[in-house]
């Protein structure tokens, strides 16, 4: 298993991981206009050629927002995104960010383990924020050279 930047070629892959892995899921499109902007920073994570993972980081000045990340279900519980948050950290490192914020489904409880694992705290909910079922967001941070 390998990490590297997410590329055009990537999409297809991408796309199959995220439509599986969410209701409300990404647009091809969504995807493109992160990889082509220079302040954001996309991973995949490649078994033999074939995206397993991915993860979009997006920056502005010295502030990160992850904005996504999901590993197919079969590749799940090896790993994979403990490999994609290593790349991220390095980009916060090398970028000088202050922090790094993300939403999540509150039910998300393999995410929210994932993000508390990584240093991330709980900093707020945002109220019936997702539908399809409506639920609250938790609002995590984790904050770098405090
Ligand atoms: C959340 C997600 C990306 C985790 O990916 P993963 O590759 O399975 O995670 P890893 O194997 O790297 O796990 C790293 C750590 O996260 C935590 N974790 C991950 N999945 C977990 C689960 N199902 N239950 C409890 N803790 C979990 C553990 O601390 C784990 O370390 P450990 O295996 O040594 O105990 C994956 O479950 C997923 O794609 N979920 C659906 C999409 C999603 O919810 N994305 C987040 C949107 S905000």
């Amino acid at each position: 298993m390998i990490i590297c930047k997410m590329t055009p070629e990537h999409l297809l892959g991408v796309m199959a991981v995220e439509n599986s892995s969410f209701t409300h899921p990404w647009s091809e499109n969504g995807f493109v206009d992160e990889i082509e902007k220079e302040s954001s920073f996309c991973y995949v994570a490649l078994q033999n050629d074939t995206v397993v993972g991915f993860a979009v980081l997006e920056t502005v000045l010295d502030e990160g927002n992850l904005l996504d990340i999901a590993v197919d279900e079969k590749y799940r519980r090896q790993g994979i995104a403990r490999k994609l948050f290593k790349e991220l950290f390095k980009v916060a490192d090398e970028k000088k960010l202050s922090f790094i914020t993300l939403e999540v489904r509150e039910s998300s409880t393999p995410a929210i383990s994932l993000y508390e694992a990584h240093g991330f705290e709980r900093v707020g909910v945002r109220r019936n924020y997702y539908s399809k079922p409506t639920e609250n967001a938790v609002l995590m941070t984790k904050y770098f050279n405090l």
